[in-house]
């Protein structure tokens, strides 16, 4: 009834509207829907679930899996595997990531880690050329710049620890659209117009996602993927070891073999999925659970949590200079953090501190509240190019309470831009997530310190932040982000939206965003922000800067217990929050 949820939490309308209903002496059904007409932006209302991807077939793919009965790593294996097909650019097979689940029976979180990792060849130095300088096309642009990749296997563990269908069921749809084929949408055909020349030097790049004579697909062609349609149906009959050690993985080694790879056979058979304790925190009387390391997500999401928990953010205004300035103090301090204490956990210890309220408190007296800290004086920087961020989430909510937040990348938009012949698929080129040289800057401008040297069968540091927030014990949000080092901020705004402002799932996404990461000492922003606001900043000593790219693509579910409010990011077309139909009585 008039629940309050974080969709609720616009108190006065809402308990109004409530109120009246109850006045009236109308029989309130138990799921009275709480929506604020008085909102800009809405979200898609389920009463069965939810599913929202950047992409909207995929998020179609998950419904349907919803719909017939399966739970939420069902429908979340499914949208992985049916993003490889549908979004290239970043849903893969030759990649990794993260995924958050919680269970509803036992009201367990786990934190599932299938990041990419080193090859056993790698080493520390891998990418500096005899100049002394980080070869930065080696780096991202070659064989060498692929890590081992880990998503097959983390969807197949997935499933087969949590979820309830067969994978040659859960991977059908997957199969179907790879082989009849997908219409391609105006933002793909953008995508791969935008994509073209990095693809074209791949034979078998070009050969997947350019038309004959190489130019880019146009809207309304037919993208027709059989390599990868069979890939995935011998992944469907044996498992993940059709990919790493049956005839996929004869074909990726075969592939590092004829170009100066490094992935060996070995490298492959090797590859095992971590569960990893999630980063908890709290927050106003929310807990929150995050991607712990190798993702630097939720460890700086809690950290900025606990800083932020000390001034009363509603105060101040959504989005006002005095507000912001807090958020930009806040992230610059975590971001030096950052590149100074995180790596892999099973190769340096990350300190445990980081996430301590008391920690919290100390960084928050440096803070001034008047005026700018610069970064130089929390820490040496450097000036640093910005680069293309691309990665994408998909969050999925089932009926029974149970939640799936998942973040999987290629690392660039189209990875390295190399594909496996005959194999379908695209290489990450995660391996520049690594410090190549402590102190030089990969292609986000983050930099790392030695804790993310390059090492043999490390991960690679990530920004990547499936979370999820809980309110008496319930999980009530679930959201994350593409976007590189912009992906922990997109979620931090998201959270405090919702919880310090008040917004619904989809009004919290459409805020214009902020994002500061220490080095380069500026602000980045997006377009919505105030000229008087960026003045005010301006005179406070931040360098406010317009963002070239949007600041993170949220694909976010929140539920109030009786339903599901599915927001997919305005930032980019194409993607859909879908809830599943109700099952007929
Ligand atoms: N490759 C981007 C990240 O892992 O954060």
């Amino acid at each position: 009834m008039c629940k309050a949820g974080p969709n609720a939490r616009r108190g006065d309308f809402r308990l109004l509207l409530c109120l009246v209903v109850l006045a009236s002496a109308v029989p309130v059904p138990a799921a009275t829907p709480i929506i604020d007409y008085r909102d800009r932006f809405h979200p898609v209302v389920g009463e069965a679930g939810m599913v929202v991807s950047q992409e909207a077939l995929a998020s179609a793919v998950g419904a349907r899996i919803l719909e017939r009965g399966g739970n939420a790593v069902d429908a979340a294996v499914a949208v992985g595997f049916a993003l490889a097909v549908t979004l290239p650019q970043a849903g893969n097979l030759g990649g990794g990531g993260f995924m958050l689940v919680h269970l509803a029976e036992g009201d367990r979180t786990v934190a599932i880690d299938y990041r990419e990792v080193a090859p056993r060849a790698a080493h520390r130095d891998l990418f500096v050329g005899d100049d002394g300088e980080v070869d930065t096309q080696l780096a991202r642009f070659s064989h060498r710049a692929a890590g081992v990749p880990g998503t097959v296997a983390g969807l197949t563990h997935a499933l087969e620890h949590y979820g309830s269908l067969p994978l040659a069921e859960v991977l059908a749809p997957a199969i179907a659209l790879a082989e009849e084929g997908i219409e391609v949408t105006r933002p793909l055909a953008f995508s791969l117009a935008h994509a073209r020349p990095r693809l074209r030097r791949s034979a078998a790049a070009a050969g997947y996602y350019l038309r004959p004579d190489g130019s880019a697909p146009q809207e309304g062609d037919l993208l027709r993927q059989s390599d990868l349609a069979r890939t995935l149906g011998r992944i469907a009959a044996d498992g993940r070891a059709a990919f790493y050690e049956g005839g996929i993985a004869e074909l990726i080694v075969t592939e590092m073999a004829a170009h100066d790879g490094l992935i060996t056979a070995a490298d492959l058979a090797d590859y095992r999925v971590v569960e990893r304790e999630p980063v908890w925190g709290s927050y106003r009387g929310y807990r929150v659970a995050a991607m712990p390391p190798p993702s630097s997500g939720g460890v700086h999401l809690v950290q900025m949590l606990n800083i932020l928990e000390g001034w009363e953010l509603a105060e101040l205004g959504h989005n006002s200079a005095a507000y912001l300035h807090r958020l930009i103090e806040v992230m610059r301090r975590a971001y030096a953090d950052r590149s100074r204490y995180l790596g892999d956990p099973d190769f340096v210890a990350v300190p445990a501190e980081l996430t301590a309220k008391a920690y919290a408190a100390r960084l928050r007296k440096t803070i001034d509240l008047r005026r700018a800290t610069p970064s130089s004086a929390v820490a040496p920087g450097l000036e640093i190019p910005e680069e293309s961020p691309q990665t994408t989430h998909f969050s999925v909510w089932d009926r029974q309470g149970n939640v799936v937040s998942n973040t999987y990348t290629l690392n660039f938009s189209y990875g390295s831009g190399i594909a496996v012949a005959g194999a379908g698929f695209l290489l990450n080129n995660e391996m520049d997530d690594f410090s190549a040289q402590p102190g030089a800057p990969n292609a986000y401008g983050l930099l790392g310190g030695e804790a993310n040297a390059i090492a043999p069968r490390k991960r690679p540091l990530s920004s990547m932040t499936p979370a999820m927030l809980f309110k008496d014990g319930q999980p009530v949000l679930a959201t994350g982000s593409p976007g590189g080092p912009v992906i922990i901020t997109a979620v931090l705004q998201t959270l405090l939206n919702v919880v310090d402002f008040g917004m619904n799932v989809a009004e919290a996404s459409a805020q214009p965003r902020i994002h500061h990461q220490w080095q380069p000492d500026e602000v980045y922003h997006e377009s919505g922000v105030s000229p008087d606001t960026l003045q005010l900043l301006r005179g406070m000593g931040h360098h406010m800067v317009p963002s070239r790219r949007v600041l993170g693509r949220t694909q976010s579910i929140a539920s109030d217990g009786a339903r599901y409010y599915g927001a997919n990011d305005t930032r980019w077309p194409g993607g859909a929050a879908v809830a599943p139909e109700p099952a007929s009585p």
